[in-house]
């Protein structure tokens, strides 16, 4: 019973498919607005360049650029998420 339990873990699936973003992005929507367009003074996110976005993402984290929330927020995500976040936003419409 265990051994067949040990065998079965490595194959439970993730949680979400790689390279489908929603899921993380959705943390970023009460700011940034829905689907990163912003009604509001936080910058939109939707369809900023996905460059530009992993750069932005990727200072923040490092501390390299310093904003009131954002630094706190990257640290959260790892390389993989924060690239996942940017192809994500990068491909909405405004
Ligand atoms: C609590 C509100 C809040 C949340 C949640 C939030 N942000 Fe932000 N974001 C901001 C603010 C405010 C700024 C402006 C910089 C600062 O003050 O930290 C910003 C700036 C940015 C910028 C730079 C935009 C520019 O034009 O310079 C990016 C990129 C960004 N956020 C991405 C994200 C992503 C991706 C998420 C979700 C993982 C997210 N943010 C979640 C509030 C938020």
């Amino acid at each position: 019973m265990l051994a067949a339990l040990l065998l079965l873990a490595p194959l439970r699936l993730p949680a979400e498919v790689p390279g489908r973003g929603f899921g993380l992005a959705a943390a970023c929507f009460g700011c940034h607005g829905t689907d990163g367009v912003s009604r509001g003074a936080i910058p939109s996110l939707a369809g900023r360049s996905e460059r530009f976005l992993l750069l932005a993402l990727g200072e923040y984290r490092s501390g390299a650029s310093s904003g009131t929330v954002m630094n706190r927020i990257a640290r959260g995500y790892s390389d993989e998420e924060l690239a996942r976040l940017a192809a994500w936003f990068a491909g909405r419409r405004e």
